[in-house]
């Protein structure tokens, strides 16, 4: 993922104090996000100046990007390229044969059948009732994040990253946080000894709900290549049960929120790496100034020396 985004142009609308009133119903309906303020319940957000991103439950992308893209090294001959349609270029070809979601989240099945007819339309159809587990809410140092309306079994599926599919050129200067990165063609060892073909999923325009999960040290869920069929996901899969009212969490990796990184980590757990940073630099600036004192020290000590040396 890239560099922080900031959420702006949020408007505060009040809305009727029971969850579950007729003008929040309505905006369910609407295809922008909205979320609860994480103080007051009685607050709808939702944004003034279009800034918000298109809800879509869906891979999307424009064949004219990969027009000029080179034949993936990991595509078997004879694939379709350039690619014309989403399954073209996000083929499950490699070894995530075994792990087709199926046809719907939350069931704790997993196919593994190579010639199964399980598709994407009736994922995307299935997983379209969202609100139904999760609600998005205002948190108070991380954006806006994601926020379970029931309990969830370790190994869960919970849903899968969407958003448009840009070729990684295209990215380079990007500053977009919302950028998922998923390889194409063959799957090789889980760590291969040279970059293989990968494109983004950029979830900062359009996306679904999945954009909104936040980081932790402590991540309760991990994004995992899968399979619908033959078409390849990023599935978000619980990786610890889950109670009702948690936060979900993903871990952004150390390249994003690490000893070294730009980006201070807010997620607040004891073994926050940001915390321990601040540990880290804490001493260490303990360590500079007890050297200064040292220094300091040394030099009255020669102060002491010099006039004995003058005499
Ligand atoms: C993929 S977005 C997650 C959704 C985001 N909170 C929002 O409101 O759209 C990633 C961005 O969320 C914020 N974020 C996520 N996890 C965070 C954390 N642990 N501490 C601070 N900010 C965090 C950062 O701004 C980060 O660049
Ligand atoms: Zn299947
Ligand atoms: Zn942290």
């Amino acid at each position: 993922m890239g560099v922080p985004a900031t959420t702006v142009g949020i408007t505060k609308r009040r809305t009727s104090p029971r969850r579950g009133s007729l003008k929040i119903r309505r905006l369910r309906s609407r295809d922008r996000f909205f979320w609860y303020s994480a103080s007051d319940s009685d607050f709808c957000l939702i944004n003034s100046n279009n800034s918000v991103p298109e809800q879509v439950n869906d891979y999307t992308f424009a064949p004219s990007d990969f027009r000029h893209e080179l034949y993936p090294t990991t595509f078997p001959a004879g694939r379709v390229w350039p690619p014309r349609k989403v399954e073209d270029l996000v083929c499950a070809i490699g070894s995530e044969n075994t792990d087709c979601v199926g046809n719907t989240c939350y069931n704790g099945n997993i196919c593994e059948d190579l010639d199964c007819t399980h598709t994407l339309s009736d994922w995307k159809a299935a997983t379209s009732d969202w609100e139904k587990y999760f609600e998005l809410r205002m948190t108070e140092h991380r954006g806006v994040g994601v926020y379970t309306k029931r309990a969830f079994r370790q190994g869960t599926i919970l849903g899968w990253y969407t958003g448009e599919l840009k070729t990684v050129s295209s990215m380079e200067y990007s500053t977009n946080a919302y950028l998922m990165e998923i390889e194409i063609g063959e799957l090789g060892p889980d760590t291969p000894l040279e970059p293989i073909p990968s494109i983004f999923i950029d979830g900062e325009q359009r996306g679904n709900w999945t954009r909104f999960i936040n980081h932790s040290c402590a991540a309760d869920c991990v994004f995992r290549i899968m399979r619908v069929g033959n078409t390849r996901i990023m599935a978000v899969e619980a990786i610890r049960d889950i109670p009702r009212g948690k936060e979900l969490s993903v871990d952004y990796g150390q390249e994003y929120y690490g000893l070294t990184t730009k980006k201070i980590c807010a997620c607040g757990v004891p073994e926050c790496i940001s915390r321990k940073r601040a540990r880290l630099e804490k001493a260490m600036e303990k360590k500079k100034a007890k050297g200064k004192e040292v220094k300091i020290g040394n030099v009255k000590r020669c102060s002491r020396v010099a006039p004995t040396i003058l005499v």
